[in-house]
């Protein structure tokens, strides 16, 4: 099938062009958009991304250039009409789980970096600066790390965690029993806050956890606590962690993730100013690391997604059906994408 794939960069079509099989490829680093969806003449199926638009007018484009199937290479479809796709006959598949250990593991070291001041040290002596000052840690043995959730990548980190000899603590309405059994201990938020050490955040963004960590909850929290984010940016109120850092209340943080990270990840802002004062704030602090969403940057990742996403596409050629449409008949809608 010929298949028109937008937003790519050259590691999107190194991994796509090994699962491609006798499917036909076209390449475009332009988003889909209003102004780009025609460019999808003579594909049968179109591949986009997290920040693709697949609104109303593109579908309505799609439909009359033929286009039978919008594969997304994400779990997360906040980005897709649904309803449209419906009224223009559109099937939508997605990648509803790959590689959960990469962003566990990222997770782990973003704590590991910040708790060592590896960010730091590698500055410093590159500059032939060999001082230690500044640079003190903690063991993490022995230390309390709180999971808020434990669905596939809290709980690979929990089970990371206790490798360290950490002591687990975890929030989740649903607690999984595979935790449990490996000596997590569950408990209301308010009280996990108050004893974590490391407070790590592995909740879906919904309108229950939009700013789950706001000035209140950094009051409860352990004073100086690491606070890891790598789920989505919306999860904290970054105004109030900028507060907290100040203060002390946050002793480190490190972010994968950013409420306003649409305007800012994934391209080469270098010869920019960045015009967002918040961000820019936060990488003033000493004890604040932060990395442009790449949580799930592997190579692992990133091969389960291709290969799916071409699997999506085989078997809609063959039945007429993707393997994993959108929305899947028993998972609740996300606010935002769950890539
Ligand atoms: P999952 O669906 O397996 O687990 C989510 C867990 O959160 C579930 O156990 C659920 O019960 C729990 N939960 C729901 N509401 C909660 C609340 N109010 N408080 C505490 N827990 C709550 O999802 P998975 O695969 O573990 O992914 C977690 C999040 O990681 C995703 O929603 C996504 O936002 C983020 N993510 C980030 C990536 C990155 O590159 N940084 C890549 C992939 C996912």
């Amino acid at each position: 099938m010929d298949v028109t794939v937008f937003s790519t960069k050259p590691y999107d079509r190194q991994f796509f062009d090994a699962a491609a099989g006798r499917h036909r490829l076209t390449y475009l680093e332009a988003h889909l958009s209003p102004k780009t969806a025609a460019l999808a003449k003579g594909a049968g199926a179109v591949c986009a991304f997290v920040n693709d638009q697949v609104d109303a007018a593109v579908l309505d484009t799609f439909k009359q250039l033929g286009v039978g199937l919008v594969a997304l290479r994400s779990a997360g479809f906040n980005n897709v009409d649904l309803a449209a796709a419906t009224r223009n006959g559109i099937v939508v598949a997605r990648v509803p789980a790959y590689s959960p250990e990469a962003v566990s593991e990222h997770a782990v070291a973003l704590m590991l970096s910040l708790d060592r001041n590896i960010h730091r040290a590698y500055a410093r002596v590159r500059e032939g600066n060999f001082a230690l000052d500044g640079l003190i840690g903690f063991n993490l043995h022995g230390r309390t790390v709180g999971v808020v959730g434990t669905g596939k990548i809290g709980a690979g980190v929990a089970r990371i965690m206790l490798g360290f000899g950490c002591k687990v603590v975890a929030y989740d309405p649903v607690p999984d029993p595979e935790s449990v059994k490996l000596g997590v201990a569950y408990m209301p938020l308010p009280e996990l806050l108050a004893v974590s050490d490391i407070v790590t955040l592995h909740c879906p963004l919904t309108p229950d956890t939009r700013h789950l960590i706001d000035a209140a909850a950094i009051a409860g929290m352990k004073h100086g606590a690491m606070l890891i984010n790598t789920s989505r940016g919306g999860i904290i109120d970054t105004q109030a962690v900028i507060a907290g850092l100040k203060s002390g209340a946050i002793g480190r943080l490190g972010l994968d993730v950013y409420e306003e990270e649409a305007d800012l990840f994934f391209e080469d802002m270098s010869d920019q100013l960045i015009e967002d004062d918040v961000f820019a704030r936060l990488l003033t602090f000493p004890n604040v690391l932060v990395t442009g969403h790449q949580g799930f940057f592997t190579t692992e990742a990133l091969t389960a997604i291709a290969e799916t996403t071409i699997a999506n596409i085989d078997a809609f050629e063959k039945t007429g059906r993707p393997l994993y449409e959108t929305p899947a008949p028993k998972s609740p809608a996300p606010v935002a994408a769950a890539r």
